[in-house]
């Protein structure tokens, strides 16, 4: 009785008010930001965006994920040794990157823990629907983020550095922002559907 009433509600909310526009106001507003203010964001703020981020589907419910937020220190090092690594390697993102993270004042390395099965394709699937989630409730807090992949490139670097044994899947920046960057272009519409 209680889910008939309640799946009622919904509908008679979705059909006063139209599709839930808060989200979707999230989802649009969202950019990779790549400049920020030193400010600090609090703890709580940065833990909370984990616990939303693990609230993600995951294949069979396997939750491969790890997450390290990573010190001041830890932090320009993990840039260091991106830049060191990508320096020679000509139109490698990887310096630019470097930069980015020496600037954003927190880094959240995210790390597969698929040591209980062999299905790595599903479970970063997992992890990345983990992430999107995790900078949707930051985008919903008014900061900016930026998802790095090219931290993947020092994983055993990164190992070292933290004394881990996870494979580096990403890394997220979070923090006040220095810019509103206009949104990159899609694709049209129509050429995404078939
Ligand atoms: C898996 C993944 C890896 C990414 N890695 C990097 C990166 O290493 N450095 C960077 O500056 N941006 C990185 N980005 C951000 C993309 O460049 C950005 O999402 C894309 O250009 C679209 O721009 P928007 O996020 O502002 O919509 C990454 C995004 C994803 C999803």
């Amino acid at each position: 009785m209680v889910v008939v009433f309640s799946s009622n509600f919904a509908y008679l909310w979705y059909y006063i008010n139209g599709d839930n526009m808060e989200l979707k106001d999230v989802i649009l507003d969202r950019r990779s930001i790549r400049k920020y203010k030193s400010d600090i964001v609090r703890e709580d703020i940065l833990l909370e965006g984990i616990k939303m981020g693990v609230k993600a589907p995951s294949a069979h419910n396997r939750q491969p994920w790890k997450f390290k937020l990573l010190s001041k220190e830890e932090k320009d090092k993990v840039a260091s040794l991106l830049e060191d690594k990508t320096k020679d390697i000509p139109l490698h993102s990887g310096p630019h990157t470097a930069s980015v993270i020496r600037e954003v004042p927190h880094l959240i390395m995210i790390f597969l823990d698929s040591s209980e099965n062999d299905d790595r394709e599903m479970d970063i699937l997992s992890v990345g629907a983990c992430i999107e989630n995790m900078i949707l409730y930051y985008t919903s807090m008014g900061l900016g983020t930026i998802w790095i992949g090219n931290t993947n490139i020092i994983n055993e670097e990164i190992k070292d550095l933290l004394g881990i044994n996870y494979d580096t899947i990403s890394s997220l920046g979070i923090g006040f922002k220095n810019q509103e960057p206009h949104s990159r272009p899609r694709k049209e519409f129509e050429d995404v559907i078939l």
